[in-house]
């Protein structure tokens, strides 16, 4: 079970990483390249998800972890506790805008989302929540935004998918009011639980997704793979979420047609 001890503690450990990475745009960063060049990983990613890592040893030892960098990337399922979490989301952006990133944190029980936190470090925004719990902006609780179809909203979106019109994303791009590229996933999830957006169309691994999910679940939200199956927590895959209407529209419309 998770708790409002195990809430508080989070928020703690975030705050505590939030403030080192501040810290850390004063010093040189050390990047490297993971699969190509523009695939990055930094001397600060590695060390906030070493920082996350040792909190949940020390006060949840028989927990299991699932995390983008170094030796945690895979697990062979989701039974019993799960933390997924993504040390820093966006480490283009953080390299070279040094915004526009966030670091996401989720914790699941036998494959149900219960907490998900994503929090845009250089904002000082965390949204967070739990199941059947909301969504938070800080300490304000939010309220689920409208459920607006697909011609009249805004649509975050992989830069990729859209120039190449993988799974029509061009042709469902040019349907909606404008796409909108943040090259971070947890930056566009923010944008939907702020109803700025109305859905998001994406390549994402589990760490990508996982805590959002739990608070797009909260509003209503609803996703998928492209294809409209259920998210595998595994490989990346392509990834929709958005509006119940505009999420119909897109697998009716330009997925399934
Ligand atoms: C990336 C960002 C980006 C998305 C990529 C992710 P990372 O995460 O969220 O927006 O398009 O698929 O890998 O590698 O910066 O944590
Ligand atoms: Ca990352
Ligand atoms: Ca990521």
């Amino acid at each position: 079970m998770t708790s409002e001890k195990m809430v508080s503690q989070i928020k703690e450990w975030l705050n505590e990483a939030a403030g080192y990475i501040q810290v850390s745009l004063t010093n040189k960063l050390t990047v490297s390249q993971k699969s190509n060049r523009t695939d990055l990983v930094t001397n600060i990613d590695e060390e906030i998800q070493a920082f996350f890592i040792k909190k949940i040893n020390q006060h949840y030892p028989n927990d299991r972890i699932l995390a983008e960098e170094k030796g945690f990337d895979t697990i062979d399922s989701l039974k019993g506790r799960v933390w997924i979490i993504d040390p820093i989301d966006g480490t283009m952006n953080f390299v070279m805008e040094q915004e526009n990133f966030c670091i996401m944190i989720a914790v699941y029980e036998e494959e149900i989302g219960q907490l998900g936190f994503i929090y845009d470090v250089m904002k000082d925004e965390l949204y967070w929540g739990g199941k059947n719990q909301g969504v938070f902006l800080n300490e304000q609780r939010l309220t689920p935004p409208k459920d607006v179809g697909l011609s009249e909203g805004l649509l975050g979106m992989n830069a990729y998918m859209y120039g190449k019109n993988i799974y029509a994303a061009g042709e469902i791009g040019h349907a909606s009011m404008g796409i909108r590229v943040s090259g971070c996933a947890g930056v566009e999830l923010i944008a939907m639980l702020k109803g700025s957006h109305i859905g998001y169309i994406s390549n994402l691994s589990p760490w990508d997704y996982a805590a959002g999910l739990v608070l797009l679940n909260e509003f209503g939200y609803q996703y998928s793979n492209i294809e409209g199956k259920p998210l595998a927590f595994a490989n990346r895959e392509y990834f929709l979420a958005a509006t119940p209407t505009a999420y119909t529209q897109i697998l009716e419309n330009f997925i399934r047609r």
